[in-house]
């Protein structure tokens, strides 16, 4: 952990430095406390300049001001305006780098629920902290088992919503290593008041220096009971609860559309524009067959409403994304 390449005052005003999102929210953050500064020492310095120059005195009169002038109130009008437009175009790109995913990404499962944080690893393991190599972009998919929640790691500028029902991702990838124990980690809070023991919400982000190291601690950390892999546990619902006697798994199209290509695409619907086929999707598809409809199928999925937990749903969600994804089979134990 360094803060080295940040200014002086930086650990004042931050933690320490440990993302690939530091430079662009700090750069930011300086330019509006500088700029704030400056019109504030600006402002003040002449009023209380005018205060003391036109104080009154016996002997002067009064004087009176003029009533306006044009190129003064244009120039107090067009300076603010044009700060406030580098200011949004500098948070906007700063924005569209935070939300866009790279596609390589390695991705974690995060659980937030009233007061604990869960990782789930691809090979279904779990951890209450976060371990990640470094340099390596990581995707975080997160979801909340209750209320709302927010994961934010000071370190890596980072901080997104957790929120029951759906699922938000955010994303970053680690410029410093930490101490392989937990306690040395990175600290990651809860920053969306969830109740009596949200201060204590609290869990770590541990940094790896090499991948060999973080997939000494992916072996470690898989669980050996079966149903805790949430691929398994979503190839067995799938077997069970029905989904297999309308969805293949190579592609061919049945009653419904193959579990099996357009993941992480955009495809046309019946009911009108192109739709993202992530998690969000899958789940609404599941819940709320009727919602969109995927071109060239008639609905006539029942909805599984009440009839699926959220656990359960996420697992299929798991399975769909395993033979999807290139590479992520690999990540998970063979699927028999
Ligand atoms: Cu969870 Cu605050």
């Amino acid at each position: 952990m360094t803060t080295a390449h940040l200014p002086p005052l930086a650990s004042f005003w931050f933690f320490n430095s440990g993302s690939t999102f530091v430079p662009t929210v700090d750069s930011l953050f300086y330019f509006i406390l500088w700029l704030s500064t400056f019109f504030f020492v600006l402002i003040v310095g002449l009023m209380l300049f005018f205060m003391v120059w036109y104080r009154h005195r016996p002997g002067h009169a009064p004087e009176h001001s003029p009533h306006h002038n044009n190129l003064l109130e244009a120039t107090w009008t067009i300076i603010p305006v044009m700060l406030v437009f580098v200011i949004f175009g500098l948070g906007f790109s700063g924005f569209m780098e935070l939300r866009t995913v790279p596609d390589n990404a390695f991705e974690v499962q995060v659980i937030a629920q009233k007061w604990n944080w869960s990782f789930q690893y691809p090979n279904g393991g779990i951890a209450p902290e976060l371990h990640v190599p470094k340099g390596r972009p990581i995707k975080l998919v997160l979801q909340s088992k209750d209320v709302l929640h927010s994961i934010f790691v000071p370190a890596f500028r980072m901080k997104m919503d957790c929120v029951p029902g759906r699922y938000n991702t955010c994303w970053f990838e680690a410029t410093e290593a930490t101490g392989s124990d937990p306690g040395d980690g990175f600290e990651l809070f809860c920053a969306e008041y969830c109740g009596t023991s949200h201060s204590t919400m609290v869990s770590r982000v541990v940094v790896y220096d090499n991948d060999a190291d973080f997939q000494k601690f992916l072996e470690g950390v898989i669980d050996p009971r079966k149903e805790n892999n949430p691929v398994i546990a979503g190839q067995t619902l799938y077997q069970n609860r029905g989904c297999v006697q309308c969805h293949s798994l190579d592609g061919a199209a049945r009653t419904g559309p193959s579990f099996k290509g357009g993941w992480g695409k955009e495809q046309k619907m019946k009911t009108g524009g192109p739709v993202l086929m992530d998690e969000n999707y899958i789940r609404e598809s599941i819940l709320n067959p009727m919602a969109k409809v995927h071109d060239g199928f008639n609905p006539v999925m029942p909805s599984y409403q009440g009839q699926l937990k959220d656990d359960e749903i996420y697992a299929l969600i798991a399975f769909i994304k395993s033979i999807n994804i290139e590479g992520f089979e690999t990540q998970w134990p063979a699927i028999e």
